[in-house]
């Protein structure tokens, strides 16, 4: 009897809101296009050792999932490259679960790597993911839209007990090496400064920053947004949570600003970060459509055997590029955006 045809799907790094849409279209249109379709367990570690870690999909566990926050498939950041032999028992695994090829939904690291095991001779097709959003390729990644969502319903509300209060308030957001959540949210919340890793502080652009605060004070405004990217770099540095010596998460610059701003000015200052609140839960109806027309993409590239491709959003578009454009370094702000938020702070 013959075999019916067998595809793999996973999901590795960060999770983000519209992993399970994405998930959801796949699978689906899969099964009906004749596959049998393979999820692997917790990314890259489901391939790992002699034994694969996997779950079927079906119609009826891919159902129900597309406003689900999070992956059904669990995740980590394991690479195979962690290990000496690791590509090569990746290699082993997919060909003794007879996957014709992957679907890898991964952000900048995990289709870095992708692209790596491509070179290897394993059939990959990437889907871009990450709230960070700062894949090369493409112009927006799942996740995104709801992050910056999030974030700017944390600006507003902040707003509002700034003003009550009189205060300048800041905000930090996520962004590891791309400012793209705080310069989107700052932006819609219309907040008077945001600060982005792809533009370094030091302390002559802290003082501007701090002179900004007090003609606004001057002109009779009592309170004032600040959005932070845990990313930012002051005096060449980035800060990172001390987690003794286990896993280290970046953050701390929102909390350093709000201390440079209370020791240099009679202001009224207060800091919050936004942590993982904006990583997790429904994703917004984009991320959703995003996520399914991804998923979509991805399965008629594999149908026409179309490996080695990363589905990306050109010119407003769904398409594929080759896999290869996500090399050489993250995908920075589009500084054209920052400066149209620019023109309203202070
Ligand atoms: O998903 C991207 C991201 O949220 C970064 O902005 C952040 O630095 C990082 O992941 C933290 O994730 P984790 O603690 O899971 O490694």
């Amino acid at each position: 009897m013959e075999q019916k045809r067998r595809i793999g799907i996973l999901t590795s790094g960060g999770d983000c809101p519209g992993l399970n849409a994405a998930i959801r279209a796949s699978a689906k249109l899969a099964i009906a296009s004749g596959y049998d379709v393979i999820g692997i367990i917790r990314g890259w570690q489901g391939l790992l050792g002699a034994k694969s870690n996997i779950m079927l999909l079906d119609n009826i566990n891919t159902s129900n999932i597309i406003d689900r926050g999070g992956t059904i498939l669990s995740t980590s950041r394991t690479s195979p490259f962690d290990t000496e032999d690791g590509p090569q028992q990746v290699l082993h695994s997919v060909e003794r679960l007879r996957l014709e090829g992957l679907i890898v939904l991964g952000g900048d690291g995990t289709l870095n790597c992708s692209y790596d095991m491509w070179q290897m001779g394993l059939p990959i097709i990437g889907i871009p993911k990450t709230i960070d959003n700062d894949v090369r390729g493409t112009e927006y990644c799942i996740g995104f839209q709801t992050a910056v969502q999030v974030a700017t319903d944390a600006l507003d509300r902040l707003r509002s007990t700034a003003a009550s209060h009189h205060r300048v308030m800041i905000l930090e957001v996520m962004g590891r090496n791309a400012g793209w959540i705080a310069t989107y949210a700052g932006m819609a919340n219309g907040a008077d400064f945001i600060l982005i890793p792809e533009i370094p502080m030091d302390d002559k652009k802290i003082e501007k920053l701090i002179q900004m605060l007090v003609d606004r004070g001057k002109r009779g405004i009592s309170f004032s947004i600040i959005v932070v990217a845990e990313g930012t770099i002051i005096d060449g540095k980035k800060y990172n949570y001390n987690t003794e010596g286990k896993t280290s998460s970046l953050g701390g610059v929102g909390r350093f600003i709000a201390e440079i701003i209370s020791e240099r000015t009679d202001f009224n200052t207060r800091f919050s970060a936004l942590g993982y609140v904006q990583r997790g839960g429904t994703p917004v109806a984009y991320d959703r459509s995003l996520a399914t027309h991804f998923g979509v993409r991805a399965i008629e590239l594999a149908l026409k055997g179309k490996y080695g491709r990363l589905v990306a959003l050109k010119d407003n578009k769904v398409t594929d590029v080759p896999l290869e454009h996500v090399r050489g370094g993250i995908r920075p702000v589009d500084l054209t955006i920052y400066r149209a938020a620019e023109r309203f702070f202070g």
